[in-house]
């Protein structure tokens, strides 16, 4: 059988025999693209070569490329489990020419491939071009596919475009025919949309860039883009017109029929199919760094999570189920796409906490859809208010809530839910800015162009010349910054560190060096360009500096030595949290800063004052070995067989830089000799962890869900913090007569006696309020037919009296309650009618004529529990008597 697997390798292993890269998928994230949510297909990370602002040292290149389409224009989200090819998560595989070759070669590789390398039958291919295409239909010809098999289509299905702006252009597709067991027509025909004739391979012939404002423009180099749906293709290799018959996907299937019990072919069918889509989508997602939140990326990461829940929950799972899947997709996976097994701990912690925060809410939105429904007359809309409540007090997306509704034959008034959402959405897409990369993304890709990338000489050196190359003014290239004027300078080569990796830019000056009086005001220092261009923000202080000019660059020394000292206190924080916490670990955000650092990681709970103390105390341990830090540059294979940790989803090079720092030695927690930290990080390090001077962590809290927030000082601010709490912890010592360590004992043993304690007397409160004992006490009698409880009671107040008045209510089961709660000489009044005897007496009338004895005013509330107040409770007994003489006694 040829496995999902081994056509990937075949694919990729045909286009490198033709001279193509091999290059590894981009994250699910784009990095160079803030308009896109996901990576939709295989051209989005070469977006930049395809409209000429950026150029690399290969013009060709094959990819298997992770897609999430699940949200945008590619939304096939709730079609996902019903139907044979609809995913959230697929792989596309694609060969791609940036100004090099275009369509004579385009589709003979691609007919080779498929026919050759593949096997696929001639006799079951067709093909599609745009109807304006002869050339493409010509070379079709040549390349041996009899005419009538070559079809011309006049509409988008042969214009391909990414999202709504970008590089697009006419494309040619490749279809292969299931057979007649099939429903079914070939492209253009009136039965095209059935099964039987299945699109396996489209070739983008690039030619345009289109705009946000609907104009295109022709693009310099003619290029290629293609992508094959390797799913697709897998199916047909294996006898099959079902991607989820298909190997890969059978076997997550089969995981989760067996992690519930259940047959893969029964009637849960659906479910699983649903369950092993969206185990890809979601595991993949948190490879690449998103976590589930309320907007943006998170939320269609939550949608996709929630719906398998639902899944989940329909086949009979009690418990979490998604994170026991995760095993089955590494083993599948993990060998092509290596950040998932390096992820599979937060991806299990992060699934099962989203599975069991969800699933009380799951159970009681789904009970008030039943409900709802069960109020409808026949097959009518939910209405959007009820979908809307759901979304909004029960987390049910929009699509969960159709999906449960699509098994009953019933819709949602989507009108009425977007109406209520219409605030919501704004609001999400306010949040939902992107990285705001693009704003200059143009200029700063041409001056990379024009002068190649900048050299940075900061690791070895602060203090540098260097040429001015470029100065940008107000988002345009100027000639010179005079004096006062404020704006960006590049230079060939700088000892200013562009800010990247959590690490802030370098702060300092420039001078010009043909009068070191001419000075400029470096007050920060960004990296542009995609990281190839290092960019001073400068304010010039005196003179003018023009471009071609040589000037000095030196860096704040001072301040440097700080970011250096907290970002290495970083790394070693980074790995006590892995040691103490465990594997999952990982970072998902830091500040290097002057004056503190901090650092995000996952981790789902709070940490005890025993790891916090744990961690502080390792750090300061490996700042007191001393040992050198080093950094070495290598493959990122290399790196990662090194066990260096890296950031999920972070893009590198062919190169890599890896820093590493700390020795084990006799610790017990690994082999002698071995480095203790090692991570691949592009910023600048203390030379010897002494260096460091002392670490002091300052806080530990929530920043998001999943993810805890540590924020630190070193150096001499570290020392202040410790000197701080030593002082404090001297006056405790002293005034107690007893040792640091016994006053924690004993403030744990008090704080535990007074937990205890509180929970004893708010127990006893309660057995008193009720008579004592738990027997119920006050004893009820007959009033004119009903009965009547009536009590004055201390030590409670006004607001602990309704639940009172309902368990004398749910006691008595029919009667009437009076409490009057001696609030020191003034008096809270409640009474309580139960609902039988509400059309009777009404518990305002009982309050009303308590109230009036007691020297109150008024009184209020329904007919079956009322409130007021009195200025004195010593006429209480008159109180009960007019509330008795009320029931008519
Ligand atoms: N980018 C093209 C597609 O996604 C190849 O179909």
């Amino acid at each position: 059988m040829r496995t999902l697997n081994d056509i990937r390798s075949t694919f990729l292993s045909y286009f490198e025999k033709q001279g193509h890269q091999v290059v590894p998928s981009s994250p699910l994230v784009p990095r160079n693209d803030p308009t896109l949510m996901f990576a939709n297909s295989g051209m989005v990370q070469f977006k930049n070569l395809f409209t000429g602002v950026e150029h690399r040292d290969y013009k060709r290149a094959t990819t298997a490329q992770k897609c999430v389409r699940a949200g945008g224009k590619h939304n096939d989200l709730d079609n996902v489990g019903y139907t044979a090819r609809h995913h959230t998560f697929f792989e596309m595989l694609g060969n791609f020419s940036f100004g090099d070759y275009f369509k004579t070669d385009a589709i003979p590789f691609a007919w080779e491939l498929v026919t050759r390398e593949l096997g696929i039958d001639k006799s079951k291919l067709y093909v599609t071009v745009y109807h304006t295409d002869d050339e493409a239909a010509e070379i079709w010809k040549k390349t041996g596919v009899p005419e009538d098999r070559i079809i011309r289509i006049a509409t988008n299905d042969n214009f391909w475009m990414m999202g709504p702006t970008g590089p697009c252009g006419p494309c040619t597709e490749i279809f292969y025919d299931h057979g007649d067991k099939y429903w079914g027509g070939p492209p253009g025909s009136p039965e095209e949309d059935g099964d039987r004739f299945v699109e396996i391979w489209n070739l983008v012939f690039m030619q345009y860039e289109q705009f946000e404002d609907g104009t295109r423009r022709e693009l310099a180099a003619q290029s290629i883009d293609t992508g094959m749906g390797i799913e697709r293709v897998a199916a047909l290799l294996q006898g099959t017109n079902d991607n989820y018959s298909t190997d890969l996907i059978r076997s997550l299937i089969e995981a989760s029929a067996n992690a519930t019990s259940t047959d893969p072919d029964g009637p849960g069918k659906t479910h699983h199919r649903v369950i092993a889509d969206h185990l890809r989508s979601t595991s993949f997602l948190i490879a690449d760094g998103v976590m589930p939140s309320n907007d943006g990326r998170g939320y269609v990461l939550r949608r996709i999570m929630r719906r398998a829940m639902r899944h989940a929950h329909l086949l009979g799972a009690k418990d979490p189920l998604m994170h026991r899947l995760v095993p089955a997709l590494v083993r599948q996976m993990g060998a092509a796409y290596p950040e998932l097994g390096r992820a599979q701990a937060l991806i299990e912690e992060t699934l099962k906490l989203e599975e069991t925060r969800f699933k009380q809410t799951l159970d009681r939105g789904l009970k008030l859809l039943d409900d709802e429904l069960a109020g409808l007359p026949g097959d009518a809309a939910l209405p959007g208010e009820a979908a809307f409540k759901l979304y909004d007090t029960y987390g049910f997306p929009l699509d969960l809530t159709q999906d449960a509704l699509r098994e009953k034959g019933r819709t949602v008034d989507t009108g009425g839910f977007d109406a209520a959402m219409a605030e919501q959405k704004a609001k999400a897409r306010a949040a939902w800015s992107g990285s705001g990369e693009a704003t200059d993304l143009a200029i700063w890709f041409d001056i990379a162009e024009t002068h190649g990338a900048t050299d940075f000489l900061g690791y070895d050196t602060e203090i540098a010349e260097g040429q001015i190359l470029a100065l940008v003014c107000d988002g345009v290239q100027v000639e010179a910054l005079d004096e006062g004027a404020e704006g960006w300078i590049v230079l060939n080569q700088t000892p200013f560190y562009g800010e990247s990796g959590g690490q802030v830019g370098d702060t300092g000056l420039l001078r010009r060096l043909e009068d070191e009086d001419d000075v400029a005001a470096v007050t920060d220092t960004q990296k542009m360009a995609g990281g190839k261009l290092t960019a001073h923000r400068v304010r010039v202080d005196r003179g003018r500096f023009a471009r071609g000019e040589a000037v000095q660059l030196e860096v704040d020394h001072a301040r440097r030595s700080a970011i250096r000292a907290n970002h290495s206190a970083t790394h070693l924080l980074h790995e006590a949290l892995r040691r103490a916490l465990g594997d999952h670990v990982a970072q998902r955000g830091s500040l290097n800063a002057p004056d503190r650092l901090r650092f995000d990681f996952s981790h789902t709970k709070a940490l005890t004052a025993e790891e916090i103390a744990q961690v502080e105390a390792e750090v300061n341990a490996f700042i007191r070995q001393n040992s050198p830090v080093q950094t070495r540059i290598m493959t990122p294979d290399d790196a990662r067989g090194l066990g260096a940790q890296a950031l999920f989803g972070e893009k590198y090079g062919d190169e890599v830089r890896v820093v590493s720092m700390g020795t084990l030695s006799g610790s017990g927690k690994g082999a002698d000799g071995e480095t203790y930290s090692l991570e691949l990080c592009g910023g600048t390090h203390v030379r010897q962890t002494g260096d460091i001077g002392t670490f002091a962590l300052t806080s530990e809290s929530a920043s998001a869900a999943g993810v805890r927030r540590i924020e630190a000082l070193t150096g001499q601010a570290a020392l202040a913090e410790l000197r701080g709490r030593d002082k404090v912890l001297s006056r405790i010592e002293e005034t107690l007569k007893v040792s640091g360590a016994e006053v924690l004992t004993r403030l744990q043993a008090i704080m535990d006696e007074r937990r205890a304690l509180s929970n004893e007397v708010q127990q006893l409160r309660r057995e008193i309020a009720m008579g004592g004992g738990g027997t119920g006490g006050a004893e009820a009698k007959t009033v004119n037919g009903v009965q009547f409880l009536a009590q004055v009671l201390t030590g409670v107040s006004g607001k602990d009296l309704p639940p009172l008045i309902d368990e004398h209510k749910a006691r008595l089961g029919s009667g009437a309650v009076l409490l009057i709660a001696d609030t020191g000489g003034k008096a809270a009044v409640a009474a309580g009618v139960t609902a039988d005897l509400t059309g009777s007496v009404s518990a305002v009338d009982l309050v009303k004529a308590a109230v009036a004895e007691l020297g109150g005013k008024g009184g209020g509330g329904r007919p079956d529990m009322a409130q007021g107040g009195g200025q004195d409770v010593a006429n209480s007994d008159a109180a009960i008597a007019a509330a008795e003489q009320v029931l008519g006694g």
